[in-house]
């Protein structure tokens, strides 16, 4: 098989054939998937049938395997996956119980696990059983984003830092003025260098980021919401449309991401690793 890497006709992505990911990967073609990936910040990778540990495997080309937030008591998928596997579907077990995470409905725009010191660089998504229509997911390109601020806005957020918070609601914010004891939070920088690619990515988000540091609630929430629409403006993202077999690779660092609605009696049964990350560089 010859590796095959196209662009796609949208704001970021790419889609590779020609590569059995259930195989060890060669380093020329390792090296054309890394560059990709840093080029078009998504990678789809059609037709691929693969385990629990081949996917493990296939992600640990790119680093050590990121630990979950919830610990292995709290999960509803129980202890019996590999720790850091979620699944990430909406069967249920025999007395009605959900048995994986995320299971139904939308999901706003978020980057995975910004709410850690140390967040994924990379989230790998396989995708088994998927609804007729919806659970699309959606990904915006963050230095497009960082791009395309006005000047002046620039000026004022450069060197600032954000409250980034998840309460594992999918279309709720926590109040970052509330009781934050028991809630995920910490603050990022609001530009980020990614440090394998060199490039400036907004690192904000409409499910995650509760608030810019050292401004007063309402003008916080306005530029949010400024920055939110340049984020989410069609222009700027990828809406994949899943089809069973695709395997989804992507960086946090440099994109977020969001679920679109789906019926709730379809099936979709996804299994998700990441890739542990370092500490979010802000941007110079
Ligand atoms: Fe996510």
């Amino acid at each position: 098989m010859t590796i095959k890497i196209e662009k796609l006709p949208a704001a970021l992505g790419a889609r590779v054939t020609g590569i059995d990911l259930g195989q060890p990967v060669g380093a020329a073609d390792l090296a054309a998937i890394t560059r990709a990936w840093l080029d078009h910040i998504v990678l789809i990778f059609p037709g691929q049938d693969i385990t629990q540990d081949q996917q493990l495997a296939f992600a640990g080309y790119f680093g050590d395997t990121g630990a979950r937030a919830r610990k292995v008591d709290d999960r509803p998928e129980g202890s019996e996956l590999h720790e850091g596997i979620m699944l990430i579907t909406n069967d249920k077990d025999g007395d009605g119980n959900y048995v994986g995470s995320l299971p139904d409905g939308e999901m706003f725009f978020h980057h995975d696990m910004c709410y850690v010191p140390e967040p994924h660089k990379a989230t790998m998504l396989y995708g088994i059983a998927i609804p007729s229509a919806g659970g699309d997911t959606k990904f915006a390109n963050m230095y497009r984003a960082y791009d395309l601020i006005p000047d002046a806005l620039k000026d004022r957020l450069r060197g600032r830092t954000a409250i980034q918070t998840y309460n594992y609601h999918p279309t709720e914010i926590p109040d970052a003025d509330g009781d934050m004891t028991d809630i995920h939070h910490l603050s990022q920088p609001i530009f980020v260098t990614n440090p394998d690619s060199g490039g400036t990515a907004l690192y904000v988000n409409r499910l995650m980021t509760a608030r810019i540091d050292g401004m007063a609630k309402d003008e916080s929430d306005a530029i949010l919401e400024q920055l939110f629409e340049i984020i989410e403006d069609p222009e700027n993202v990828l809406q994949h449309k899943w089809t069973p077999g695709d395997i989804v690779m992507w960086d946090n660092r440099c994109s977020c991401h969001a679920r679109t609605d789906f019926a709730p009696g379809e099936r979709r049964y996804m299994r998700r690793c990441t890739v542990q990350g370092g500490p979010m560089v802000a941007a110079a």
